[in-house]
């Protein structure tokens, strides 16, 4: 199926603790479909998303380089926690496998903003705190930095307690912007297209258009694939022995 390939299956080479496991066999589907040059991420904590879209611009490094930066002032927040320092030093330790393919902004997302270009970014990832007004205010902030076409992630679009907005904020979103999609798995991932999508490859335009059965044979593929990323991820974590035969 066009929409879940070899890429899909790719496995994650550093899975440390995060809420966003399950998403990385849809994403590294993304990123070989969308090539993108410029990959932002607002909200990085331990480094499990930034490291997916680092591991792929690393292997595509031959076809051309692809920069990736992480954005985060590494303080926590009442979301995801507030944090010790060996965070940050646990991060910037693995990130040293990455240096010709990222760089590190260790800011807020505000201050961010001037280290780019107005429309330079294909992907932006919005995973910061996660009250309604934050994730208007980032993406806000955020979309004049962005190209025509360029995809823009939102962590958590299905989280309706502990005074999560990104849902309210993706409904709103919804009805600016056509091109939309939202795997309701891993706590909700909505994916957006900052555009009419006429620059996108004809394949990331078809799955703006899926709909009905094919739109949920989809999303029950990538809420499989990405079960067994978290799964793995448990098995080590929590050091549960199987029979692999
Ligand atoms: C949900 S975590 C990111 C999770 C990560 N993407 C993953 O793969 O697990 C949110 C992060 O955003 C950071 N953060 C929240 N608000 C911020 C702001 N205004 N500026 C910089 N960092 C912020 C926090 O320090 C935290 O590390």
């Amino acid at each position: 199926m066009q929409f879940v390939d070899q890429n899909s299956l790719i496995k994650p080479e550093y899975v440390p603790e995060s809420a966003w496991h399950k998403h990385s066999p849809f994403v590294f589907w993304l990123l070989a479909r969308l090539k993108p040059k410029c990959i932002v991420e607002l909200g990085v904590h331990n480094g499990f998303s930034f490291f997916v879209f680092c591991q792929y611009a690393l292997d595509r490094l031959r076809a051309g380089k692809c920069m990736c930066y992480a954005i985060d002032h590494w303080q926590g927040d009442e979301h995801a926690g507030i944090y010790d320092t060996d965070i940050f030093q646990k991060f910037i330790q693995h990130q040293g496998q990455y240096l010709e393919v990222s760089k590190v902004i260790k800011s807020t997302f505000r201050e961010g903003l001037s280290y780019f270009e107005d429309e330079s970014i294909d992907l932006l990832h919005i995973d910061g705190r996660h009250y309604y007004d934050d994730v208007k205010e980032d993406f806000n902030d955020w979309k004049r930095k962005l190209k025509k076409d360029a995809i823009v992630l939102f962590h958590d679009t299905q989280v309706f307690d502990s005074g999560f907005g990104v849902h309210q904020f993706w409904a709103e979103v919804h009805k600016e912007f056509s091109l939309v999609f939202e795997f309701l798995h891993g706590h909700g991932l909505g994916v957006l297209c900052f555009g009419d999508g006429q620059s996108l490859p004809i394949t990331l335009r078809k799955f703006f258009a899926l709909s009905g059965r094919q739109k949920d044979s989809v999303s029950a593929v990538y809420h499989r694939l990405g079960n067994e990323v978290h799964f793995e991820y448990l098995l080590k974590a929590y050091g549960v022995q199987f029979d692999s035969s």
